[in-house]
């Protein structure tokens, strides 16, 4: 009886988490959720019900920072009236500030940077007894392989998988290696676990994550860049990243698989392969250039050139003609000129992008940009160039969208369309959005659409039926 009690009010404890940032970033909450629910937590959409407010920050650029800080007043007001709860600070910020938090944000009991997920049930214990709690540990072999998600706000549908932590690309702009740490690659059979975990409860698509998935490579544990001290065997029977996506598309035909981000350097032309192999990984490749020009690329540590960039998109459309490609671009990095920029937008006519993530350069502290160069472009000039690019992506996109009309697409449906509850929204292999009248269909099923419109963002169809394809 007591022990009934016991564990009902060990359950009763409520969390509520709100997640910012990168996709990595809400897979991660899924993972705290998971360890959290150990320890008798349940997630809580209510953040006035919740004991432990948690939040997952992103320090990218100066704005997601801002943000967060305005969460957190949002926060403080609610504590006011429910001393009892306590707020956790988790992520990018909380790496890069760490005990800094405590002092500027008075209301911050925890501290929690990306690889210090599984010290949560001592942290807790700590601010339990009424101490702040601050763990920024980076870690050279934590992937949380061995943590099964707990699906947050999940469609049901679509699922996103880590496969890698961390990123030791260096780009100078790039606040990311210092916040999230080296990298290092999960074992695949954990990898696979996870998506068969996935497939049996039904879900459809899942999309391989990491902040330069193509880099994956697994030898056994460790760090990558201690791969040249592995042993032979370990070298010999190293699994990469084409071979690990063309593990998960063979065991689940019946599954979409994407993945992202690929860094255009480390993109292989065997993942290009692997993509033509299967009809389930979609065609599409989220392909950052972040510019045009090649004094940019060089002073950004992007590690290729424009030329190179034009082979590895010339590659990609012979070997899978209709694959989407979509960027990350960044307006007024330090030195940027007219010409520079004019690089950008003709490098954009080049490819014609689906679709993509276009930024004005934000000065991070610490990182090697910030160290060597002075943010000497003006803010009335990053926006001005910034809405050029935006404005081109526009016509692209549109120019990309109005390439389906009268075709038939293969979607997956997901979810209602948000401006019509008699529609249903999904999206085709190369990502782009599809509308179309619900008619019998329902969430998961992969039906074929005729598209009759479009705007520059989403297509517009007829559904035909059932699809024989993916
Ligand atoms: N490889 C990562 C990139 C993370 S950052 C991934 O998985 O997506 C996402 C994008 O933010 C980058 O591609 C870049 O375009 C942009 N970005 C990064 N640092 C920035 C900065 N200091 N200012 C403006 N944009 C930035
Ligand atoms: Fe950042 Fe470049 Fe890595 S953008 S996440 S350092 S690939």
């Amino acid at each position: 009886m007591l022990d009934d009690q016991n564990s009902r009010i060990k359950n009763s404890k409520q969390v509520y988490i709100e997640s910012y940032g990168c996709s990595m970033n809400f897979a991660d909450s899924e993972v705290v959720a998971s360890i959290l629910s150990n320890e008798g937590f349940q997630t809580t959409a209510e953040m006035k019900e919740a004991d432990l407010v948690l939040i997952n920050t992103c320090s990218i650029r100066d704005k997601a920072e801002q943000t967060v800080r305005k969460r957190l007043e949002k926060f403080n007001a609610i504590k006011r009236v429910n001393p009892k709860m306590k707020v956790g600070v988790l992520g990018c910020m909380a790496e890069r500030l760490k005990e800094k938090f405590l002092e500027e944000e008075k209301i911050v009991d925890m501290v929690v940077g990306p690889d210090a997920y599984k010290d949560l049930p001592n942290l807790l214990q700590e601010i339990e007894s009424g101490r702040n709690a601050v763990n920024v540990i980076l870690s050279k072999d934590e992937t949380y392989g061995d943590v099964a998600p707990v699906r947050l706000q999940s469609n049901g549908i679509s699922a996103f998988v880590s496969i890698t932590r961390g990123c030791d690309n260096m780009c100078t702009f790039c606040v990311v290696p210092f916040t999230r740490g080296r990298e290092r690659s999960r074992d695949p059979k954990s990898i696979l676990e996870e998506v068969d975990d996935l497939a049996a409860n039904g879900f459809k698509e899942i999309t391989l994550l990491g902040q330069n998935v193509d880099s994956y490579l697994w030898y056994g544990g460790g760090l990558k860049k201690d791969f040249n001290k592995a042993t032979d065997l370990q070298q010999k029977t190293a699994l990469d990243f084409a071979q690990l996506l063309s593990l998960v598309a063979k065991q689940h035909p019946g599954m979409r698989i994407r993945f992202s981000t690929s860094n255009p350097q480390d993109l292989t032309l065997d993942v290009i392969h692997t993509m033509a192999k299967f009809d389930n990984i979609c065609n599409h490749i989220h392909l950052p250039v972040q510019s045009g020009s090649n004094r940019i690329l060089k002073k950004m540590n992007r590690l290729h050139t424009r030329q190179e960039y034009f082979e590895l998109i010339d590659n990609i459309k012979k070997i899978i003609p209709d694959c989407a490609i979509s960027q990350d671009l960044i307006a007024g990095f330090p030195t940027e000129t007219e010409e520079d920029h004019q690089d950008t937008l003709s490098l954009m006519d080049y490819v014609k992008y689906h679709f993509g993530f276009m930024f004005s350069y934000s000065e991070r502290p610490g990182t090697m940009a910030e160290r060597k160069f002075e943010d000497d472009i003006s803010e009335d000039v990053k926006i001005r160039r910034l809405q050029e690019i935006i404005e081109k992506q526009r016509v692209h996109s549109r120019y990309r969208t109005s390439s389906y009309k009268e075709q038939t697409v293969c979607v997956l449906i997901e979810r209602e369309s948000k401006k019509s509850k008699e529609q249903w929204s999904g999206r085709t292999s190369q990502n782009t959005v599809v509308v179309f009248p619900k008619e019998n269909y329902k969430p998961g099923d992969f039906v074929d659409v005729k598209i009759n419109d479009c705007t520059s963002a989403t297509l517009i169809g007829i559904p035909l039926g059932i699809s024989k394809t993916i």
